[in-house]
Order: C-alpha cells, then sequence, then structure tokens
C-alpha cells in the first residue's frame, strides 16, 4: 500500500487542469448499455473507479477501449444482466446497471450494495421507482432481482428526497418504456443535465433538464451515443480550497463556475477575492494594506444542488479550521460524513461534533501542524490533504486509494501547483 506524504506551509501558486467528472462518468457509462452499437464518451477521467465501472460493463460483454481521455463502448452483445458482489461492493455506483439493463433485456440482477463508510445509504427509492414503472422486483440472497414480464409502462414517480443515482437510474429505465413516466422532486445536479443530454443526443424524449420535474416520453429505440463528460466541479472545488487554505493564488482551468454557486459564494464571504471566466476561476489573497490576511469563518449546511454539495463539505472544514472564529457546519445528506473530524484533530483542529452539526474553531492560517493521519473516505481524504498543505511540517496520509478513486494525477496536479507532495510505499 502507498501513502501520501505532504511537506505542508507553501502557498499554492499557478494554474491546474480539471478533469472530467466521476459522477457524470459513472452514469453515462452505464447508459452505453441501453441500445447496441458503438459509443463514443470523452473527457473520460482515468480513476479507480471509471476503471471499475469498465470491468463491470466488460464482464456484462461491452468492449470497452481507451485512447487518452476517450473511451469506445461496444455495446452490440451483453452476456448476462448479473453486477456481482464482487464488484458492486468496491463501488456502489454499480448500482446505475439496474436501469439501463432492466431497458435493454428486461431483466437485472445487481447486488444490493450496502453501507459505506459515509452512511446506511439505501437504494429503495431506486426500486420503489422501478415497480411504478412495472418491474417486479424481489431481494433475496443480497442482491435485487429484477425482472418484467410486459414492456415497462410510463407512471408519476415521486421522490422523498431527491436522489443523484435514483433520479438517473430512473431516466435510464424509462427512455424506452411505453408512455410517459413523470419524475417529481428529482435531482437537479448538473451530472443528472449531462445524462439527459446524452440521452437525448441518443434520441430520447425528456422535458425537464436541470429542474426538479423530468417528463419522459418514451421512444421505440436509441442510437449509440457521442458525447463529452462535463467538468468535474468536486474536483474544481476541491484544488479552489487548496489554494485558499495555503494563502496562494491560483487558477482552475477547463471546468464550469456555474456548477459551483455555492461555493464560490461561501469561498468570497471568507473575505478571499474568488474572480471566474467562462471555464476558469481564480482565487487569491486579497492585498491588505491595514492588517495582515486572516479568512473569516463561514457557516455552511449541505443541501441537494444548488445548495452547497455534501462532497465538498469535508475540504471547507479543513479551510476552516484555519478561519479566525467560529463555524458552524451542517451536514443533512449522509448521517456519517464527519470520518475526518478525527484525522483534521490529528493536525490540531479544534473541532466538536453533534450530530449532524460540526462546529469549528478556527485556529488562524498557521493552525495547524503536520502528523501521520488515515484516509477513510474519498473526500474525507482530500480534506486530509488540504489541511496538510497548509499545516506546518510533514503530513503522512495512509490508505490513500480512497483519493485515487476520484483525483486525476492528484500528485502531479499538486506538484504543478508547486506543492511538496508525493507518494511512498507504507
Ligand atoms: N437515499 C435514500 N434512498 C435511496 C437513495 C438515496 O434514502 O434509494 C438518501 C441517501 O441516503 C442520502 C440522500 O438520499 O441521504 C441522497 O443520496 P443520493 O441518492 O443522492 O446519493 P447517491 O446517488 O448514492 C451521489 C454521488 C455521491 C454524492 C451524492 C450526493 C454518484 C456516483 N455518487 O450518490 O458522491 O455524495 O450523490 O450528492 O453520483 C462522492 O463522489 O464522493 C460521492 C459520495
Amino acid at each position: 500500500m502507498e501513502k501520501l506524504i505532504v511537506e505542508g506551509g507553501k502557498p499554492l501558486a499557478g494554474t491546474v487542469r480539471i478533469s472530467g467528472a466521476k459522477n457524470a462518468a459513472l452514469p453515462l457509462m452505464a447508459a452505453t448499455l441501453l441500445t447496441s452499437g458503438k459509443h463514443i464518451l470523452r473527457n473520460v477521467p482515468d480513476l479507480r473507479d471509471t476503471r471499475t465501472f469498465i470491468k463491470l460493463l466488460e464482464d456484462l460483454g461491452v468492449q470497452c477501449e481507451r485512447k487518452g481521455d476517450t473511451v469506445t463502448f461496444d455495446s452490440t452483445h451483453i452476456r448476462h444482466s448479473e453486477a456481482s458482489y464482487t464488484l458492486v461492493k468496491t463501488m456502489r455506483a454499480s448500482v446505475l446497471v439496474l436501469g439501463p439493463l432492466l431497458a435493454r433485456t428486461g431483466k437485472a440482477k445487481v447486488s444490493l450494495p450496502g453501507g459505506c463508510a459515509i452512511g446506511a445509504r439505501p437504494i429503495n427509492f431506486h426500486i420503489m421507482g422501478l415497480e411504478r414503472l412495472g418491474v417486479t422486483c424481489l431481494l433475496e440472497g443480497g442482491y435485487v432481482d429484477a425482472e418484467i414480464n410486459t414492456p415497462m409502462q410510463g407512471n408519476v414517480i415521486y421522490f422523498d428526497i431527491p436522489s443523484v443515482t435514483g433520479t438517473e437510474n430512473m431516466l435510464m429505465a424509462s427512455v424506452l418504456a411505453q408512455g410517459t413516466t413523470v419524475l417529481k422532486n428529482a435531482a437537479r445536479e448538473p451530472e443528472i443535465g449531462n445524462l439527459v443530454d446524452m440521452l437525448i443526443g441518443m434520441g430520447a424524449n425528456i422535458e425537464g433538464r436541470d429542474s426538479d420535474k423530468l417528463t419522459i416520453h418514451g421512444v421505440d429505440k436509441l442510437v449509440p451515443a457521442d458525447c463529452a463528460i462535463i467538468p468535474d466541479r468536486i474536483e474544481a472545488g476541491t484544488y479552489l480550497i487548496a489554494i485558499a487554505a495555503t494563502r496562494g493564488h491560483g487558477t482552475v482551468t477547463h471546468c464550469n463556475p456555474a456548477h459551483l454557486p455555492s461555493l464560490l459564494e461561501k469561498l468570497r464571504q471568507t473575505g478571499l477575492v474568488v474572480t471566474e471566466d467562462v471555464s476558469t476561476i481564480t482565487v487569491e489573497t486579497p492585498d491588505t494594506i491595514k492588517s495582515p490576511f486572516s479568512l473569516d469563518s463561514v457557516d455552511i449546511k449541505t443541501m441537494p444542488y444548488p445548495g452547497y454539495p455534501t462532497d465538498l463539505q469535508a475540504q471547507f472544514m479543513a479551510l476552516m479550521a484555519l478561519s479566525s472564529d467560529t463555524s458552524v457546519i451542517n451536514e443533512t445528506i449522509f448521517e456519517n460524513r464527519f470520518m475526518h473530524v478525527a484525522e483534521l484533530q490529528r493536525l490540531g483542529a479544534d473541532i466538536r461534533t453533534d450530530g449532524h452539526t460540526a462546529v469549528i474553531n478556527g485556529k488562524g492560517l498557521k493552525g495547524l501542524s503536520g502528523a501521520p493521519v488515515m484516509a477513510t473516505d474519498l473526500r474525507a481524504s482530500s480534506s486530509l490533504v488540504i489541511a496538510g498543505l497548509a499545516a506546518s511540517g510533514r503530513t503522512e496520509i495512509s490508505r490513500i486509494y480512497h483519493l485515487e478513486r476520484g483525483y486525476e494525477n492528484l500528485v502531479e496536479k499538486l506538484t504543478g501547483l508547486g506543492a511538496r507532495v508525493w507518494k511512498e510505499r507504507e
């Protein structure tokens, strides 16, 4: 196993290019199961999760070939309709094959993902939605065994809570169903807009893109896709926070600032200067003549898009540990997403949690010092990298395979910004 060494205390500076979004690439890859032929996806990040998803598709019979950041998927032959526990347990997003496999083959057997480090994460909305379309779902032996006897029939589906992958599964299940499906209280994350665009490009008839009501008029057939993955807003946000935490001056490029409304506002509230262009965002410390710069503390509450993303909560907490006062972070999406707190405390952060709330007593921009810490999940790990970059001395982060799930070329990109960071064998 490898660990990440971070020699902190150096302001990041320069530019960093953002990759395609992991959470858009996964559903778009799943959608290639919908119809026979050769699909092309561009700007596909090369990550542990996208590689696992390609393995899953290959196991189902899809021939996948990567050239640079373009991947072709020949889904002419589907061998079987089962996503095994071995694959699903390494990546919960495997559940995304449920909708398209049902639409294409009329059956799908997918292992139940089970809980993960950040919460229980049930898939009851996915199952309820499919049942509303006429699918029979049996839960047996740790699997959901889904089948249709007659073609899926459009219906009205309502989600109690907007679910990202739930919305994506319903879109993929209903595009080829008979009649009209209306999905109410749908999630509105930009990654869903990316999937809607891909499906429309394949011949689907969908109204309500970017809204919480999606209307899907079933069509008889689809054609193969040629579609680009949108930039990763969470990766962009992570680098912006890292630059901010080190009092640096840097620009993220090839991103979409419109996809980060809440983070950019929150960064501005800390007193940092944030400027945006069509596809770049720059963050820098203001010139202060009166007194040295200090970060103002800012509260956040995670919410479905366009609210503050839960996937940037841990990173913002690392930033707030460096602020000049007290801030409150409320996590409303996942019940166990404060795993990074104990590790940030090892770096000197002053944080208390009570249920879904964390109170951070900022210790100032020089308030953290390096220590050995352990990565627990993807975004928690990136908050430790940020804290390590801002801390004085050396931070060693073990279990970095979590980071490799979602950040393409992390070490190279950080080094390009001037960070002193490298991998070592444990
Ligand atoms: N929920 C249910 N039942 C369901 C589905 C969801 O109760 O059937 C609840 C969840 O427990 C949670 C809330 O609804 O409280 C929202 O969960 P959602 O279904 O939206 O999460 P997800 O689709 O499993 C995606 C991302 C996550 C991201 C969340 C929230 C992908 C592949 N994953 O997960 O990304 O945190 O949406 O935005 O798109 C990450 O990238 O690190 C990551 C965890």
